[in-house]
């Protein structure tokens, strides 16, 4: 045998070394080392089940726990030498072991394949990731919640057309934010449960011939059930593209914040500043501070709609069970969930830090004739009919733009020229106030029902 084929652990029936270019053109390691606490994890609860079921000896699935301890030891301490012409990081982990403690090593492998234990190695590693992006997502919607409390009655002009249309509270806005991200989270936690389902056994597309037992590797592994059919259970990346998809969901959400808070945070809106540690400045106008992290944030939307199709791409068209493309799963699925951690840890730590500014909010509101509306349901109130008190306020509210008045700073006798319904409690409804207080609604924009909507928040997080 040449040197290559030293390595290969599945030399035997081989009669010429691989081709350098191919050994690395197919290799994983680079990026699938990523998965070596996994990969141990998976192999050690293999090994404790092999000695329950009389396929090793416990002198042997001693050898090999503690084997395997010292190899993650080896990784950890940076000591592991990876090798390409191994591969991928389960022939690498397994190769070591057998250098280290001799030919029981060679056992390990018995009842299993690379096939099932890749796939049980990315649904741990994705388990994983869930807790973390649950817990950096529950982190925002605490701040979120925090905020909009603190702003129930902070009062700027709710958009349609990005074009003032009626005064809303800030809070409020700030709770529909939160209403986005807990949909993701319940995405999340719905992806969680078929993640969370186990392959081993299934080796390599057909199962086993040795008396394993899938319920005693899966309680080991702490999975929530097993996959049902070995064929499937190799083969099946659906979990991947779910997650995929809920994080493009996610960082789509995220966008259309960011989109938000770039434009409140620009001179001609001023609604909110940023602190400027999450800013940065410009090398040649020494008057900008730029929203980066928003910015990045939402161009980030890009990488992850790109990881969603890569993967719908790759499964399409597959027979089954087991396929080398399917090697390609975990570049795109690792870089979705990095990027979505990173844009939720970013958005955690900004939202508590914004810094509204409410009386050029208020202002804002006030400049649009953002209770228009108001006016139109005061006149349905007095008996006129809708479509008529529409037409009323359109008059009232070109007589504002031709006078550079709003509908709240015309005189009684002024209004009162466009319909004589109107009386002096009109004033009542064209206050901004009187605007957002009216719309006290389960889900409406009243002060009170922000608190409440904000404590109601706080509660489901305290549970789930
Ligand atoms: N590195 C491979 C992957 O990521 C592991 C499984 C290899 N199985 C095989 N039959 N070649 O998918």
């Amino acid at each position: 045998m040449g040197n290559q084929e030293d390595n290969r652990l599945w030399g035997g029936r081989f009669s010429e070394s691989t081709d350098a270019f191919v050994q690395e053109f197919t290799a994983s390691v680079d990026f699938d080392r990523r998965m070596y606490r996994q990969d141990i994890a998976g192999s050690i609860a293999h090994a404790t089940m092999l000695a329950e079921v009389g396929v090793l000896d416990d002198a042997e699935r001693d050898a090999i726990i503690d084997g395997l301890e010292r190899v993650r030891g080896e990784i950890e301490r940076g000591e592991f030498r990876w090798s390409v012409a191994l591969e991928d990081v389960h022939m690498n982990i397994e190769a070591r072991l057998t250098e280290l403690i001799g030919g029981t090593g060679k056992k390990l492998h018995t009842g299993r394949s690379r096939n099932d234990q890749v796939a049980t190695d990315l649904r741990l590693w994705l388990r994983e990731r869930i807790d973390l992006v649950d817990g950096e997502m529950r982190r925002l919607l605490e701040g979120l919640a925090d905020l909009a409390e603190r702003e129930a009655g902070t009062i700027m002009p709710g958009f349609t057309h990005l074009q003032s249309a009626q005064p809303v509270t800030l809070g409020h806005h700030l709770l529909a934010w939160a209403e986005m991200l807990c949909r993701d989270r319940e995405r999340l936690a719905d992806c969680r449960g078929r993640v969370n389902r186990m392959p081993l056994g299934s080796a390599a597309l057909a199962g086993t011939t040795y008396p394993i037992n899938r319920k005693r590797t899966m309680e080991l592994l702490e999975f929530e059930g097993l996959c049902e059919n070995s064929l499937d259970a190799v083969s099946d990346r659906d979990f991947a593209i779910e997650f995929c998809a809920l994080a493009a969901t996610c960082v789509m959400h995220l966008s259309r914040i960011s989109e938000e808070l770039v434009l409140w945070t620009s001179a001609r809106f001023g609604f909110v500043s940023l602190p400027d540690r999450f800013c940065t400045g410009s090398s040649i106008m020494p008057q900008k501070k730029n929203p980066d992290v928003p910015e990045l944030v939402r161009g980030k939307t890009g990488r992850v709609n790109g990881d969603l199709i890569s993967l719908l791409t790759l499964m399409k068209g597959q027979p089954l069970a087991y396929n080398k493309d399917n090697q390609e799963d975990k570049e795109p699925l690792f870089d979705a969930a990095d990027t979505l951690l990173g844009c939720l840890r970013a958005f955690a730590d900004m939202i508590p830090a914004l810094e509204p500014d409410r009386e050029v909010m208020r202002e804002a509101a006030r400049e649009g004739f953002a209770t228009a509306t108001d006016l139109a349901d005061y006149l349905v109130r007095k008996g006129v009919a809708f479509r008529d008190a529409h037409e009323i306020v359109g008059k009232a509210v070109a007589h504002g733009l031709e006078t550079g008045r709003d509908l709240g700073e015309m005189d009684l006798g002024t209004l009162q020229r466009f319909s004589d319904q109107i009386g002096a409690d009109v004033f009542d409804v064209l206050t901004l106030e009187g605007s957002v207080s009216a719309r006290s609604h389960p889900g409406g924009t009243a002060p009170e029902r922000v608190r409440e909507a904000a404590a109601s928040l706080r509660s489901r997080l305290a549970e789930q």
